[in-house]
């Protein structure tokens, strides 16, 4: 079977009606920036199914505007922590944390692709009722999540960021307290071979962060107050920001004038306050601990994003180019999620290494569109080459390719459809 034929027919075998699942196995959910990312590849052969994706995942909003990380739809054994170890009590079972707002960016993508189709009417009235939605995840980053009023987002979980087991989070999660976690069972490591998976003090934090949320009813201006974990994600906050400039695109196209001033608004107070995340002694964005002021001080794929962002700053671009540079000399497949000339570079372990087909889509493109034509293509060609040699992975080796975690994995076949094929 040729690749097109394989990614399609990945995303109709994942697909639980209304629903993609990132791999039956090992994430057998509803994942929010999965299913976003989802949409754009149905979108490469069935438009209809696209908008559902979407559609389904914003069935499981909150009143508030939160839009959580996991919708249980149906319940299954293989996965841990399941519904009832969070126990938010809404309707449809969802868990309690959120993850990285690509869907107000997806859903510009589906509409264009609709309009340019000439199919923009029949999609009209569908775009006009996502908008309120994707605007209210957007008010709840701002209002709940950026205390400070940066315009970044600050992480109560690491599994919010989307890069779990990331270094990033191994400092700021020192202070979670793990001595009262308790006996439980992973079900990821039965799946998949452990050295690919987060260790078990990584682990116990998780569920350390999930009791804390649990104890408080989930009630996310109580956690934002008082989580012993806070970190300024560098992914989530250059990812929202452009969301922002889609949202804010959006609501113009639909004559939202309050709503577009609204949002303008929002970018503004971002690109006056992300700069707290430059770090200056590593020249190089990354996240950084609200509780202690620290920077992270890695170099990840996320660190990347600043162009996906759309900041044009000539300096920091060249010291992200220079990064680039190094650390394609260093490796043949772009982006590692982790600088390889740290000492913690694993070519396997999850986020401490091994290429995320979905994050090198957001750089590639990033670059491609602020004009680092060579480098943004280096990075498609790379994602590509990965799933010619060896199919849909979880993710791949930036060293030699060898795909890891969960194999037919919806994600990156959609990245293949939407993007990493293209000539
Ligand atoms: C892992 C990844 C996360 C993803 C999820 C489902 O937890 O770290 O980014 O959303 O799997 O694919």
């Amino acid at each position: 079977m040729d690749l097109d034929s394989r990614a399609k027919a990945i995303l109709t075998a994942n697909d639980r009606g209304g629903y993609t699942v990132p791999n039956g196995r090992v994430y057998p959910f509803q994942w929010n920036w999965d299913s976003a990312f989802v949409a754009l590849g149905f979108d490469a052969f069935d438009r209809e199914r696209a908008w559902t994706e979407v559609e389904t995942l914003f069935k499981a909003q909150w009143d508030d505007g939160f839009l959580p990380h996991i919708v249980f739809w149906k319940d299954d054994p293989g996965y841990f922590p399941g519904p009832s170890v969070w126990a938010t009590g809404h309707d449809p079972v969802t868990s309690g944390i959120t993850q990285p707002p690509v869907a107000a960016t997806v859903v510009r993508k589906l509409w264009e692709s609709a309009h340019a189709a000439g199919q923009g009417d029949a999609f009209r009235a569908r775009l006009e009722a996502l908008f309120p939605k994707l605007l209210a995840w957007h008010r709840w980053f701002r209002d709940v999540r950026d205390p400070d009023k940066r315009g970044v987002v600050v992480a109560m979980h690491p599994w919010e960021t989307g890069r779990d087991n990331s270094p990033e989070w191994d400092a700021p999660g020192e202070p979670i307290d793990v001595s009262n976690v308790g006996d439980y069972v992973r079900r990821d490591t039965s799946h998949l071979d452990a050295k690919m998976r987060p260790t078990k003090l990584e682990y116990d934090r998780y569920l350390a962060l999930v009791q804390w949320g649990r104890a408080r009813g989930w009630d996310h201006a109580e956690i934002a107050r008082t989580n012993p974990f806070q970190v300024a994600d560098v992914g989530m906050s250059m990812i929202l920001l452009r969301a922002n400039r889609d949202l804010l695109w959006l609501a113009e196209e639909l004559g939202r004038d309050a709503d577009a001033a609204e949002i303008d608004a929002i970018i503004a107070t971002a690109e006056a306050g992300i700069d707290w995340l430059w770090d200056e002694d590593r020249h190089c964005w990354c996240s950084r601990d609200r509780l202690t002021g620290k920077h992270s001080g890695f170099v990840t794929s996320a660190s990347f994003l600043s162009f996906y962002a759309g900041l044009h700053d000539p300096a920091k671009d060249a010291g992200m180019l220079t990064h680039f540079e190094r650390i394609g000399a260093r490796v043949p497949c772009l982006m590692p999620s982790l600088d390889p000339d740290d000492p913690g570079f694993q070519m396997i372990r999850y986020w401490r290494g091994p290429v995320w087909a979905v994050v090198n889509y957001m750089i590639g493109t990033g670059l491609t569109e602020c004009g680092y034509d060579a480098q943004g293509e280096r990075v498609r060609r790379n994602t590509a080459e990965l799933m010619e040699k060896n199919g849909f992975y979880e993710a791949y080796s930036p060293i030699d390719g060898t795909g890891s975690g969960g194999d037919d994995f919806s994600w990156t076949a959609a990245i293949w459809l939407a993007w990493a094929r293209s000539r």
